[in-house]
């Protein structure tokens, strides 16, 4: 039987969102480790709406606009009121002088950009991917608050910063009556808990809404890799990013979860979820799906409820710290 999709609402914000995302990264061709498969993409992006998923999340950068134009076709013939379509803005789209970052200029010309590869009028959460240096906090909250005014934007997020910057903008934004972000993104999951020690506090006491990344940290909680070989296949194969957590933390971690997914007769793969989905400041988990089995899977996770002896379990081996090396 199907999971029933849950839904919340996004922070402090009234707009309803399910409690998974689709994390629509792997759409393109940008890495090895990508779908690079359109037909496959519109299947998996059409099976997550029909599963309740209702939350895209995309970025003008994956695959440099090949995952936006995926999701602008996939959402052309449907109802644009029942979709929350996010994307993001920050890293750079071509070589060159103002090819990225948050100055008003590239945060205005991107979304222009992004609106026309999405194929829609708006965007309902448009995010700084990260903070730029180079431009005053001022500058971006002032053009992303044009954006809200001319009706492209409706509500502007953030994602993974220190939170000092977070809490900066917060309150820049609180000073120059502009549009405050709502929103936050950061590098979350059973293994990557260094949030815990920067920017999850600020979340929770400011209402932000919480989207972790990378929930299955790139597949590692799933299981399906084995601590004494070598991966062969699956992105750490690929990706030296996934292969970096394979650390005698993580599997430590990682056999807590599976030996509590047994039990449970779940999978790994949804008792990590699980884990994720039982923390109050987490709102909806972006998943990224690479095939229908893992998206039913994943979203199967929704019916695994954790007991506290169980959570302590998956938590004991790490303690969160901030920086965590190798990490934003
Ligand atoms: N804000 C940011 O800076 C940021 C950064 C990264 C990502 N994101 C967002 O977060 C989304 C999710 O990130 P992510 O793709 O790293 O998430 P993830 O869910 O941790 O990893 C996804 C990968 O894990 C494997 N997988 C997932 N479910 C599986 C299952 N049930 N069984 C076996 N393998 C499974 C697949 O890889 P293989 O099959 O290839 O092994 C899949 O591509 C992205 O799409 C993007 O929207 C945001």
């Amino acid at each position: 039987m199907a999971s029933e999709m849950a839904y919340t609402t996004l922070g402090d914000t009234g707009m309803e969102i399910s409690r998974l995302c689709l994390g629509c990264m792997n759409f393109g061709s940008g890495e090895p480790w990508m779908l690079n498969d359109e037909a496959a993409s519109q299947e998996l992006i059409d099976r997550a709406l029909e599963l309740g998923i209702n939350f895209l999340d995309t970025a003008n950068v994956y695959s440099r606009g090949e995952s936006e134009e995926i999701v602008g076709r996939a959402i052309a013939e449907r109802d644009r009121s029942e979709l929350v379509v996010a994307t993001k803005v920050y890293f750079p789209m071509r070589d060159g002088p103002n090819a990225g970052g948050l100055s008003r200029k590239h945060v205005l010309d991107q979304a222009r950009a992004s609106l026309d590869r999405l194929g829609t009028d708006y965007v309902d959460l448009y995010q700084i991917h990260r903070w730029d240096d180079e431009t005053p906090i001022e500058e971006t909250l002032s053009a992303l608050d044009h954006l809200v005014d001319e009706g492209l934007v409706r509500y502007v997020g953030a994602s993974t910063m220190p939170a000092w910057k977070f809490t900066k903008a917060l309150y820049t934004a609180d000073v120059e009556n502009v549009d405050r972000f709502v929103s936050m993104q950061p590098e979350y999951n059973a293994v990557d808990r260094h949030e815990e020690a920067n920017v999850l506090p600020v979340c929770e006491s400011e209402g932000i809404g919480v989207l972790p990344w990378s929930p299955l940290a790139g597949g590692f909680l799933t299981g399906k890799y084995d601590r004494d070989a070598d991966p062969e296949s699956g992105r750490a194969a690929t990706d030296e990013y996934t292969a970096a957590r394979f650390t005698e933390e993580n599997w430590a971690v990682l056999d807590e979860i599976r030996a509590i997914a047994d039990a449970r007769d779940a999978t790994p793969a949804q008792v990590s979820l699980a884990w994720l989905l039982h923390k109050d400041v987490v709102d909806a988990p972006i998943v990224g799906p690479r095939r229908i089995d893992h998206l039913e899977e994943n979203v199967a996770a929704l019916d695994v409820s954790l007991d506290p002896s169980e959570i302590e379990r998956i938590e004991d081996p790490i303690t969160p710290r901030w920086p965590a090396p190798g990490k934003d």
